[in-house]
Order: C-alpha cells, then structure tokens, then sequence
C-alpha cells in the first residue's frame, strides 16, 4: 500500500461538479486529499507513488448498471470474479449485476451470497440486482424488501419484460414502497416471437424473422402511463429504438420519473453488421437501423437519455459459434465502453462531458449510490485513461471469460490505465503506467 498517491497534472474531470482542469489530484488512504495545480509537489514520503501521463483523464469511478456477470450457474461465461476484474479493467469501480443467473436472483440467499463473495474479491464493487418477479417468470412479485435489505439496488427481470400489464402495475408501487428503482426490458414478446434481428429491409433480404420496433415502443409506452399513475420510478433497459425515444422525451416533459440507458453497440452499430451473418452482431434488442442509431446518439446528447450501460452479456463460444437462429443474443461489453464512447466524442459525436455524466453521476443517482467527486475530503474512486492511446481488442488483453463482440481484433483509441476503488488499485495496465520522476 502506498502512504500517497499523486496523478500528475491529470486532465480531471467531474462534470456534477463543473470541473474540467488541469491539476494535480493526491490519494492518501481513501481518500482524496488534495486538488490542485501542483498539489502534489509539497507531499513528500517514501512511499509516495507519482503517475503522470501526458494528456491522461482522471475521472470519477465510472458505474454500470446493466452486466450479466453469470454467477450463480454459468461461470464458464464469467464469474464475479473474472466479472469484476473485467470491470475495473473497464475503468469501472461499480457494477450492477442483472439477476437472470441460474437460479435467478430473486431471493435474499442469493443476494447475500453474491455481496459476501464479491467483498472478498478485487476488482469492482458489485451491486445486485434483483428479480421482480420469482424465477423472471413475469407472474408473482418477489420480496423486495428482503432483496433490498440484503444489498439489491434495484429490481429487473432483464431477458425479460414484465409483459403483464396488472404485474407491472402492482411491480411499480411494491417497488416504490422501498424507493426501489425498477428496470424493464422492454419487448412484446407476443411480437417478438423467434426473432433473429431487427425487422426491416434487411431481416428480409436474409430471410430472418424480424424483432420490429413497435414491440419496444408499446410496453415504453404503456410502462410510462403506469409510471406516472404510480408515481414510482421506472428504468428503461438498452433502449433501442427512436420511438421509445420521442415517449421517452415526451414524458420526461411531463415531469414523469422516468430514466433510460443506451448501450454502446445500440450507439455505433446497425443491423446491417447481421448481413454476413456475424452471431456476435446478435443481441437483444437487436440492433436498428441508421435512424435509430442517430436519435440514440441526439438523446443521448440532450440527456433525454440519461446513462450509458454495456449490457455485458458474456457467452461461450458453443452459444455463439453456430447458427444465427441458434446463437444466443448478448455481446461483451465492459472493456470496450470507454474506448469505443471516446470514438464518438473523438468524432465529434458526443461531448466529452454528457459521455463521462453519462457513466458517472446519472447512474449513481438512478441506483441511489453516494455521489462521488473529484474534491478534497472525497472518496477516491477514480478512473485514469489515456484517451491517446490505442490498442488492439485482441482476446489474450481481455479479462472477461467470453469473446464474444464484434470488435474482437479491432485497433481502438483510448486505454483504462488505472482504476482505483476507494483508493486501493483494483486494476492498473502494468505494461503502461509509467511511474514519474519525483
Ligand atoms: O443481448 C442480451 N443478452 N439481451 C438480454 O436481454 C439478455 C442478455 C443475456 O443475458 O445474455
Ligand atoms: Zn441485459
């Protein structure tokens, strides 16, 4: 353990605080305990540890609020371990994880023993969430209560909708008693049946049965009426399509208690990646097309959307190297979001500022984590990263379990080069950080 640790003349970056400025940012223990133009020069030690990268970002920890990290039951994808490892290498320093494990989520047990084991783990903090309903079977509501006191931060049934109009009502105010958050993924599954991508010219040039929009955009719709009569505060999961965007906007008008996440290949992404047929292109919700993409990137922009998740949704290649009809939807995500939402700003795409809000301060409010700062007196969870340097997505760099993404061998600009979670390194690219004369 280092006595100090001091970025140097780091770019930092706190949006919720209208910091941008170069400075330099001292770690004692866990804490931050010093901002400031040559701050660090006065703390002297042995054990003093300086980092300085030219141009480098120091962030606040950034927070996922949608992975699949697989644990309990299919820890040949991922486990916590390798899970949050992938996280911090991510940059994150928080992650939630969705409950569609085998078994699923749904009880107090298994919450428990998903915090017990995570504390013991390095990595990123772990913040679980848990069903709505017993078994995601859409029918009987769980015991949120016990869910939340045994350290879920929210409610899903993510994988599937809570289709049941009278379920989701009844989910919304249960919920809302312990100022619970519900996420939904929204899907029509009546419209959705043995769909394979996004319904449009191209499902039809394939000959693939299509996942059309308006099964988004009716439960959106209809959860946002139940939103505002319950007055409980509903989370739209990996909103995909622009019409959910123009209800998401309109009812945010309206003062409604609504939130909404996009992920990074909703971003950057259209179905017409599917045409040769790439099973990692598979995801659900599929991806759309060029006008789905643009209102996404514009919602996000405006804050209409208001977080950016992976959606990290690790698979084995025996659930991914067959047939499109028989691969299973889902890409990883957590070691591709920075670089890839970075692509974007470098493009001029999306302002450096709404990307780091997006990661930082909106999630932590919708899942009610403390709010994190880059100021004296704070915690130090932070995020170091080169956005000047690139490297190649190759599969011995990752630390998820699973290869399933199509930027699989892709050069990406923009490197995580160190993450800290309350001040002790949960992740630090050995090979990069150089250490800075003192
Ligand atoms: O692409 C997806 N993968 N979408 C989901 O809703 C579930 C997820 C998974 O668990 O693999
Ligand atoms: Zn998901």
């Amino acid at each position: 353990m280092y006595e100090a640790l001091v970025f140097r003349r780091v770019r930092a970056i706190d949006p919720s605080i209208a910091l941008d400025a170069e400075v330099d940012v001292v770690v004692e223990g866990k804490t931050i305990t010093r901002v400031g133009p040559r701050a660090g020069d006065s703390v002297s030690g042995e054990r003093v540890r300086r980092i300085e990268i030219n141009g480098a970002y120091l962030l606040p920890g950034l927070i996922d609020l949608h992975a699949h990290l697989r644990e309990p039951g299919q820890e040949g994808k991922e486990d916590l371990k390798s899970g949050l490892a992938a996280a911090a290498a991510g940059g994150f320093t928080d992650v939630c994880a969705m409950p569609n494990t085998r078994p699923v989520n749904d009880t107090r047990f298994v919450t428990e023993m998903l915090v017990r084991k995570a504390r013991e783990l390095g990595g990123a903090r772990l913040h679980p969430i848990g069903s709505i309903t017993v078994g995601q079977r859409g029918e009987t509501l769980t015991e949120m209560a016990d869910l939340k006191d045994a350290g879920a931060v929210a409610v899903s049934d993510d994988g599937y909708c809570v289709t049941r109009s009278d379920v989701m009502r009844r989910a919304l105010e249960y919920a809302s008693t312990f100022d619970m958050p519900l996420i939904q993924h929204a899907e029509d599954h009546a419209l959705t049946k043995d769909a394979q991508m996004h319904e449009g010219a191209i499902s039809t040039r394939l000959g693939l049965r299509g996942w059309p929009r308006v099964a988004e955009d009716i439960i959106v719709a209809r959860d946002v009426i139940l939103a505002e009569y319950t007055g409980a505060r509903y989370h739209l999961a990996h909103v995909s399509t622009l019409g959910a965007v123009r209800i998401l906007r309109e009812a945010k008008s309206r003062g409604i208690k609504v939130t909404a996440e996009v992920t990074p290949h909703h971003l950057l992404l259209t179905d017409a990646s599917l045409l040769g047929y790439d099973t990692a292109c598979k995801v659900n919700p599929p991806l759309r097309e060029d006008a789905d993409l643009l209102a996404l990137r514009e919602a996000l922009a405006d804050g209409t959307i208001d977080c950016i998740a992976t959606d990290h949704a690790p698979h084995s290649v025996l659930d991914k190297d067959v047939e499109l009809s028989e691969a299973l939807p889902g890409m990883i995500g957590l070691e591709l979001c920075v670089p890839l939402m970075l692509g974007l700003v470098a493009r001029g795409v999306l302002p450096l500022s709404r990307v780091i809000d997006a990661l930082t301060r909106a999630p932590s409010r919708v899942v009610g984590l403390p709010a994190r700062h880059i100021r004296e007196g704070c915690e130090a969870s932070l995020t170091l990263v080169d956005p000047a340097r690139s490297w190649v997505v190759a599969p011995e760099r990752l630390r998820t379990k699973s290869r399933n993404t199509p930027f699989l061998g892709q050069t990406v600009k923009g490197m995580v080069m160190m993450t800290l979670v309350s001040g002790a390194v949960a992740f630090e690219s050995l090979d990069a950080v150089p250490q800075a004369a003192s």
